[in-house]
């Protein structure tokens, strides 16, 4: 029903000119039968809110996530002028505008918003869409957490954009004519749409096929809100955005490593065939990741004890020596079985969903007929959190919560009720994995208060960036996936989700060995990065699949740890700004040529990666934009930016670092998982003859506590100042709560003299691999 229609402007009544207001006002609108409270509201910043009411239509709000908007200000930046919104940047220049008299639209609980759109404007954002394309101009879609394998036929998501995902963010981001930007979020935990007008109608067949020349945005239910952002830039926009539902704290360092995952891993055996495989072929590897085999008959929060005949506490302690955390699975549905600890416990206390009958509703999965929790409930998520306490304090080290869209098998979803039976399915749909995810994380923290807590979902909504990372759900091992792992991280990235990353090698089907080295190479830098794969497939661990392989994994998966400081200061810079990890080329250049580039990524501000993502090819084309050079990490050259169509060898991918990067990371290719924070090595790249200053700032703490909000974190500021003759490098620790950071210098070799901290620099010749052949540097003392 939801998946290839949508509807139609032509069905929704709208409100008629009907006099004027300006932000921190209500005026009632004349909607068909009905009469409709429009409210406006301004917030620092450019953020504006436009809210409907009307008791007998829409329940109050119902998302489970308040928004940091702060307190409304004084402001006209958005008014109701004679049947238009009209919008204003913080500029007073008009940002966007409704269609006069056809621009707030219902029918019945259903609601829409009519923009004006011009034919320039250019959209970005969705979160988790698997269009294969950045700029989404011409898309029809709606935002459905869909449980993708269980709805759609193989064939249609094989090799295909499926669409609806299973994570939902109506969030849209358009760039203006004029450069600027505004960001649209629809804040209503029941399913919405969008209809983005198309570029180029010729390629319709028929006229319905068009979409509409304006914007469209609606909910088929729940209270109408939608947040309208104004910035100049994108990353203005998005980290405004992404603040506003709620920045990632920072994760435990541990998380950002490499982690192995498979459907079939279940007790001691394998955990200790992997970690002694690990060890032995020099691979570092923090997280041990079990899928549904480890329980006893699919039953959450009870696992197979023969599996593990010491307990899983022994186990978990065995492999904390060699710096591994054991991850279990944990899907919402609670078998239904009389005599089973977690159902009798639920059914006494009445937290599971109803159906239409006021029974429990059963669906079916893994176990067979389940019950599910209502973890719209606080007090449901109360009761979860007690299970998922007892579980961190087992030994388990974070949690995977899966199949939370939720899945329900082939039972139909909307029989199931929310809060005692009183809601409709779809009204929180939505943000059931959200319920579930705030619930766990409760848990997790109440086990141990002192550590951040890890989790891990496939499903989510606004306000899911404040408890749990995100892995894009079940691709399969091709091409296809392996671009889309790059694009889908990135659009997260600008739709307020930054801490995501795509199963490495493929889920479903075989994987094979050139596929996995490719997999391998672009995924080494995203936020999150998994190797897992479905049941039944070829073994894809890093060694399975030859030497060759396992060799080129090892490089990339030390790489990874190599650069632990760059990402973990990104992650950290995050909490602070809002800014996300993985970012399209047109986040930093402002550039015609950067607009609709969706297989390049900046890694921060200071690293591009443009990976092979076709795994038989050896050449691909490349643009590195902007105006100044790109230090080519795999041959040691400087660029001048262009169009480039480079060749590189099954080991070597094609990354880039901008003029001017100071790149904190190990000071060499580490062997195994530790990585000390507090030493690092700074990457300065400076062509000659360029004339630049740039600083950074870095911080280092105990990767796992929370006492950096309490002081102890150190900080290090670092500055350079290039001219044609000399370079500057200083340092200066504005933060010792952690210690001190004792930083080292690495630079891209150059003519003149270099200074630390004023002392002319002794340099030494180094050579060192990046993603390509030894290259030199110069490391500085
Ligand atoms: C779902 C998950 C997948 C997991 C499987 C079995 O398909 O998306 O990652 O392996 O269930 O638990």
């Amino acid at each position: 029903m939801f998946f290839t229609k949508y509807p139609s402007a032509a069905n929704f009544v709208f409100a008629q000119a009907h006099g004027s207001i300006g932000s921190g006002k209500s005026i009632e609108l004349d909607m068909g039968k009905r009469p409709i409270m429009l409210d406006l509201a301004s917030y620092q910043g450019g953020i504006n809110r436009i809210r409907l009411t009307h008791h007998q239509t829409w329940l109050p709000n119902l998302s489970l996530c308040e928004l940091n908007s702060g307190m409304p200000i004084e402001s006209d930046a958005i008014r109701w002028e004679e049947g238009s919104l009209v919008i204003e940047d913080e500029h007073g220049n008009i940002a966007l505008q409704t269609v006069t008299n056809r621009g707030v639209g219902a029918n019945a609980e259903a609601s829409l918003f009519q923009f004006i759109a011009t034919e320039e404007n250019r959209y970005y954002g969705m979160g988790e869409k698997n269009f294969d394309t950045l700029e989404l101009s011409g898309k029809r879609t709606v935002f459905w957490n869909t449980d993708v394998w269980s709805d759609f036929h193989i064939g249609q998501y094989e090799n295909h954009p499926a669409d609806p995902s299973y994570f939902s963010i109506p969030y849209l981001a358009i760039k203006l004519p004029s450069g600027k930007y505004v960001g649209l979020l629809l804040n209503n935990p029941a399913p919405a749409f969008m209809e983005i007008p198309g570029r180029d109608g010729s390629r319709a067949f028929l006229k319905w096929q068009q979409t509409s020349p304006h914007l469209i945005l609606g909910s088929y239910d729940g209270q109408p809100e939608l947040w309208v952002l104004t910035a100049d830039t994108l990353p203005e926009l998005t980290s405004k955005f992404n603040r506003l539902v709620g920045v990632t704290p920072l994760p435990p360092l541990w998380s950002l490593g490499y982690h192995q995952s498979r459907w079939g891993y279940g007790g001691d055996d394998d955990l200790f065939h992997l970690d002694a495989e690990f060890t032995k072929h020099g691979i570092p590897c923090s997280g041990l990741w079990l899928d549904l085999d480890y329980m006893d008959g699919y039953r959450i929060f009870r696992y197979n004890q023969s599996l593990y005949p010491k307990g899983i506490a022994r186990t978990a302690d065995a492999l904390a020596q060699s710096n591994r955390r054991i991850v279990p699975i944990i899907d919402p549905g609670v078998k239904s079985e009389p005599g089973y600890h977690v159902y009798d416990d639920g059914m006494e206390q009445g937290v599971f969903c109803k159906n239409r009958e006021g029974e429990p509703f059963i669906g079916m999965v893994w176990p067979g007929e389940t019950v599910f929790p209502d973890f719209i409930q606080p007090r449901v998520r109360d009761w979860w959190a007690t299970y998922a306490e007892g579980f961190r304090n087992e030994g388990f080290g974070a949690c995977w919560v899966d199949m939370n869209d939720p899945s329900t098998g082939p039972m139909n979803p909307s029989d199931m009720l929310f809060q005692e039976g009183r809601d409709a399915h779809w009204l929180h749909r939505n943000q059931y994995a959200l319920g579930m995810q705030m619930a766990t994380h409760q848990g997790f923290l109440q086990a141990k208060p002192k550590e951040r807590p890890f989790i891990l979902s496939r499903s989510g909504s606004v306000g899911s960036s404040r408890y749990a990372a995100i892995w894009t759900g079940d691709n399969v091992a091709n091409d296809f996936w392996l671009r889309l792992s790059i694009l889908t991280t990135m659009n997260m990235g600008l739709s307020g989700h930054v801490f995501t990353g795509a199963d490495v090698g493929g889920f479903g089907n075989d994987t094979n060995p050139k596929l996995m080295q490719r997999w391998m190479q672009a995924a080494f830098l995203m936020p999150f990065m998994r190797n897992h794969s479905t049941a039944g497939t070829r073994q894809q661990e890093p060694w399975a699949l030859g030497v060759r392989t396992r060799e080129i994994s090892k490089h990339y998966i030390r790489l990874r740890y190599r650069l632990l400081p760059y990402l973990y200061n990104l992650f950290a810079q995050h909490e602070q700004t809002g800014e996300p990890i993985a970012r399209p080329l047109m986040y930093h250049f402002d550039d015609k040529n950067a607009e609709e580039i969706s297989d390049q990524v900046m890694v921060g501000p200071y690293l591009m990666q443009a990976p092979i993502l076709e795994h038989e090819a050896e050449t691909r084309a490349v643009i590195l934009p902007g105006k100044k050079p790109w230090f080519d990490l795999t041959s040691g050259e400087w660029l001048t930016s262009g169009r480039y169509a480079v060749a590189v060898g099954p080991a070597e991918t094609p990354a880039y670092l901008v003029t001017g990067a100071i790149l904190p990371m190990q000071a060499s290719l580490p062997e195994d998982e530790n990585v000390d924070l507090s030493r690092p090595s700074f990457l300065v790249a400076v062509p000659d003859g360029v004339s630049l200053e740039n600083q950074t700032t870095y911080v280092s703490d105990d990767g796992i506590g929370f006492a950096y909000r309490e002081g102890a974190r150190s900080e290090m500021v670092v500055r350079i100042k290039a001219t044609a003759k000399r370079l500057d490098i200083t340092w200066e620790q504005t933060l010792s709560g952690f210690g001190e950071i004792v930083p080292e210098f690495v630079v891209t070799p150059r003519t003149g003299a270099i200074y630390l901290n004023g002392v002319r620099a002794r340099q030494t010749r180094v050579s060192e691999k990046f993603t390509g052949r030894a290259i030199s540097l110069r490391r500085l003392s």
